[in-house]
């Protein structure tokens, strides 16, 4: 074999030509009997007695080459590379012989005669195949990212990504927005998360912190007289993680002067309507319906309602007070008590025991139990029912519950009785769980705007209010009402929900100090506080802030839901972990002493060699 320091002698000698003239996955028919010659990786090499074959991939896909014993050095470079070595290959494009062609590859109906070989750099065997649908433990991936980016799928998905940020950016180009940078050193920015420190230097005993968002930069960008601006941003939160939430994530974030609400939902729905569009060739519907906080609750449990799945929350609180059942009765004369039916549709054939893992999949959510009512028959009366339950009350309840419901034969009714924050968690969860289990989902898109959020829940165990977007929204109501009766306030924010996800969230601000100053309160941060954390918004306020308001969309979730990825690392080049860290460059990591010193900072509990 032709050792790599001549190959790389041979290279030097053919860089007066292109390194390459195609991609590999672009050639087809087009470039039949041409000389090509191509630069990748080799995804798979087959040895068919006296000929070989190597698949070889790169950016845009695979194409096969053919190598004859007729050339031996040739053919000996080729009988010795293997997978993952890069080659620059270069020969004549003919058709593939009948039989033999491969239609799920764009390249399927030509193969590449080598005329010759460069082995361009060669490999180790890598620690998984570069296989798209074979199973790796998601640790390895993520330390070997760069390898497992090759992957056919997760370009694809990169490509997406690429192509959905390019889209919404044209489209706010061409709609007058202002793209401005925001600084990432900056101060505690208040979304509801803990945030990322970083230690100043110059400024002992001082922290930057990373922003949560870009919220005040863009509303002072509003003051500033910028009227449409916009950012794709990166956002850091220090919160638990899920599926769809990363520590550092990508915002594409909005702020617009002088529209309303009407205004920027409407001009926001036609951008994701064209983004759909243009990269999955989705129609979404003409008009996004909008839903209220209650009502959305009220019928599904959750204010990021999956509208697909077709199984709703119906209030039975009435029918229950008087039973002679304290599981139902308790809740349904408790103010802050819900008791709630779900009917299934045919879900009589469930199991007895899919109902006890039902049951324990809403203990996960504080559920104390999952009562259920099998309706066989609903001629008979009380006795087409089965059901643990149905001896706790008069026919008469069972039918107006029956009535409510709008019960078939054949259905299954699941209650859910407790505080109401835990039925709505609970029964959110299981009509989402069930709508996967049982194939309910209808169609395959279903966007909402959730609208007129509250603007503070109460904070049972701190004895305060919270805000349910952040402190900056305003309410649709004055100064006066907001001070009187801040529980039942509602503010003039708005989410856009996509089957289930909240994609994006943003509202109109406050844009007077009297405003800000009032909700700062009510949140429990005296004035004192208020100048420390927030005095320079106070500050702003005072100097002609316009109405202004906007929103942040979620990127990853967007590109997401719209690769079908089950997991928002997987459209993301360089996730964290589900603890938070960064298997390939082995982050976070230990600082030199010699930092820490500089920085002032001395650790509670000295880390020695080990790594965290
Ligand atoms: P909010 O906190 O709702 O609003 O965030 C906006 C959108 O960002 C996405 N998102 C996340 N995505 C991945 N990982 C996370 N940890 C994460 N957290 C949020 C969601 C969410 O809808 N400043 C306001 C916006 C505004 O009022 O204009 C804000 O940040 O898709
Ligand atoms: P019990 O009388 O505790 O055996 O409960 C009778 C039925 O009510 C069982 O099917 C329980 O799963 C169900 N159940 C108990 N507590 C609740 C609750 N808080 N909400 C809904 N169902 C419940």
């Amino acid at each position: 074999m032709r050792g790599i320091e001549e190959n790389k002698k041979i290279l030097i000698i053919k860089q007066e030509k292109p390194m390459r003239t195609h991609k590999c996955g672009e050639i087809n028919l087009q470039q039949l009997d041409q000389t090509v010659t191509i630069c990748g990786w080799v995804h798979r090499r087959r040895d068919h007695g006296g000929v070989i074959f190597i698949d070889l991939r790169d950016r845009a896909g695979l194409v096969q080459v053919v190598f004859d014993p007729d050339l031996p050095d040739m053919f000996s470079i080729a009988e010795h590379v293997r997978s993952e070595y890069v080659l620059q290959i270069s020969g004549i494009v003919r058709a593939r012989p009948e039989g033999t062609t491969n239609k799920n590859m764009h390249s399927g109906d030509i193969e590449i005669l080598a005329k010759s070989i460069v082995v361009l750099n060669e490999s180790e065997t890598p620690p998984f195949p570069i296989e798209s649908d074979i199973e790796v433990n998601e640790e390895l991936r993520l330390r070997y990212r760069y390898l497992d980016l090759r992957k056919v799928a997760m370009q694809e998905k990169m490509r997406v990504r690429r192509d959905v940020t390019r889209i919404l950016r044209n489209y706010l180009d061409d709609n007058d927005f202002f793209e401005i940078e925001t600084p990432y050193l900056t101060k505690a920015t208040p979304e509801g998360a803990r945030d990322y420190i970083v230690p100043s230097r110059t400024h002992e005993n001082s922290f930057f912190a990373l922003p949560q968002s870009p919220q005040l930069y863009k509303q002072m960008l509003m003051i500033a007289g910028f009227d449409r601006y916009y950012q794709v941003v990166r956002c850091f939160r220090d919160e638990d993680l899920r599926a769809d939430r990363q520590p550092e994530f990508t915002q594409l974030d909005i702020e617009t002067s002088f529209m309303n609400e009407n205004e920027i939902m409407n001009v926001m729905e036609e951008m994701i309507r064209q983004l759909f569009d243009k990269v999955i060739n989705v129609q979404l519907d003409s008009v996004f319906p909008r839903m209220t906080y209650a009502e959305s609750m009220s019928r599904f449990g959750v204010d990021r309602p999956d509208l697909r799945i077709p199984l709703e929350l119906v209030d039975i609180g009435e029918d229950m007070k008087a039973v002679d059942f304290k599981v139902f009765s308790a809740p349904a004369n408790d103010p802050k008590g819900r008791v709630v039916a779900m009917r299934v549709p045919n879900g009589g054939d469930l199991s007895r025991k899919d109902i006890d893992d039902l049951t324990k999949f809403v203990s996960i959510y504080g559920a104390k139990g999952l009562a259920y009512i099998k309706v066989n028959d609903l001629n008979a009366g009380i006795d087409g029912l089965q059901s643990p339950i149905v001896k706790f009350a008069p026919a008469e309840v069972w039918a107006s519950v029956l009535a409510k419901t709008n019960a078939q034969n054949g259905d299954l009714i699941f209650f859910g009785a407790d505080k109401t924050s835990i039925v709505n968690e609970a029964m959110g969860a299981l009509r989402v769980k069930l709508g996967h289990d049982l194939n309910l989902i209808q169609g395959d898109w279903k966007p909402v705007w959730v609208i007129d959020f509250p603007m503070f829940d109460w904070d049972e165990k701190a004895g305060r209010f919270n805000a349910i977007h952040h402190p900056f929204t305003a309410p649709s109501c004055s100064v006066e009402d907001l001070k009187s009766n801040p529980a039942t306030a509602l503010s003039r924010a708005y989410d856009l929900v996509l089957n289930g996800t909240e994609v994006g969230g943003g509202s109109i601000r406050i844009n007077r100090p009297s405003m800000q100053q009032t909700v700062f309160e009510i949140l429990g941060i005296g004035e004192e506080e208020a100048r420390e954390k927030f005095g320079f918004l106070l500050d702003a306020l005072k100097y002609g802030a316009p109405p202004h308001g906007g929103l942040a969309f979620g990127l990853d979730r967007l590109v997401m839901l719209m690769t079908g990825s089950s997991s928002i690392r997987d459209v993301i080049a360089f996730p964290k972990t589900q603890s938070a860290a960064c298997p390939l460059v082995s982050a976070p990591a230990v600082v030199t002493d010699e930092q820490l010193k500089e920085l002032g900072i001395r650790l509670i509990k000295p880390a020695g060699k080990e790594k965290p």
